[in-house]
């Protein structure tokens, strides 16, 4: 069984997601604490965020490296460095390569009802389909887009009049507790994965005492 006391949090926005798990990290009854924070670009909150908490950052840009698959080792050997339990892709809008999802275990967050709506615009996506409850999904990352195993979900209702950005924030305040949520259950209970199925906790299914 895994644990999860060393974060690394990758980050390509605003890190709001971020900030909840520096905030819950302050307590150490927690359980785990942000070791880094990673980005793929210049200049975002997120990056801001980390500074500010203390954190020490990373950019490693897509642009700068002559192929993918160099910025995959690159990315790879950065994280690997802050030698963490549990990388948590946070808004990262890169797909990781095998060489970080072959060395450690990856959480990722979304902000629809997967398997429904993957990509980069989960929201727009179930606004267009016009679908009445959706939602956010924590799932491990694998090598597909939003494919790997589903560990939580909560659903958040569209309400009428909703646009894009107001339905993303409400379904943010909701992916927020449920990240702090999964992630600190991860790092004090353990976990195991089997097919697609994530186990938190004893693999009895009981909850640590
Ligand atoms: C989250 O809804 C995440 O699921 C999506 O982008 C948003 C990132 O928000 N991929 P933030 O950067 O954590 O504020």
């Amino acid at each position: 069984m895994s644990k999860a006391g060393r974060l690394v949090v990758l980050v390509s926005g605003s890190g709001t997601n971020l900030q909840a798990l520096l905030d819950a990290s302050a307590d150490p009854a927690y359980g785990a604490e942000v070791v880094a924070v990673g980005a793929d670009r210049d200049g975002i909150e997120g990056l801001a965020r980390a500074t500010r908490a203390g954190v020490p950052t990373f950019v490693e840009k897509l642009g700068d490296h002559p192929t993918r698959g160099e910025w995959d080792e690159a990315i790879a050997a950065r994280i690997s460095s802050y030698e963490p339990d549990l990388v948590v892709s946070a808004g990262f809008m890169k797909i990781l390569g095998a060489p970080t999802l072959e060395a450690h275990t990856v959480l990722n967050t979304h902000p629809a009802l997967l398997p429904s709506f993957p990509g980069a615009h989960g929201v727009r996506d179930a606004l267009a389909h016009g679908v009445k409850v959706t939602g956010c999904t924590v799932m491990l990352a694998d090598a597909g887009v939003d494919s790997g195993p589903i560990v939580a979900q909560e659903a958040v209702p569209v309400l009428p009049g909703d646009d894009e950005a107001v339905l993303h924030e409400r379904i943010k305040v909701v992916e927020r507790r449920l990240l702090v949520e999964i992630v600190g259950r991860m790092a004090r209970e353990g976990w195991t994965v089997s097919g697609r199925t994530v186990r938190i906790g004893k693999e009895t299914g009981e909850e640590s005492k």
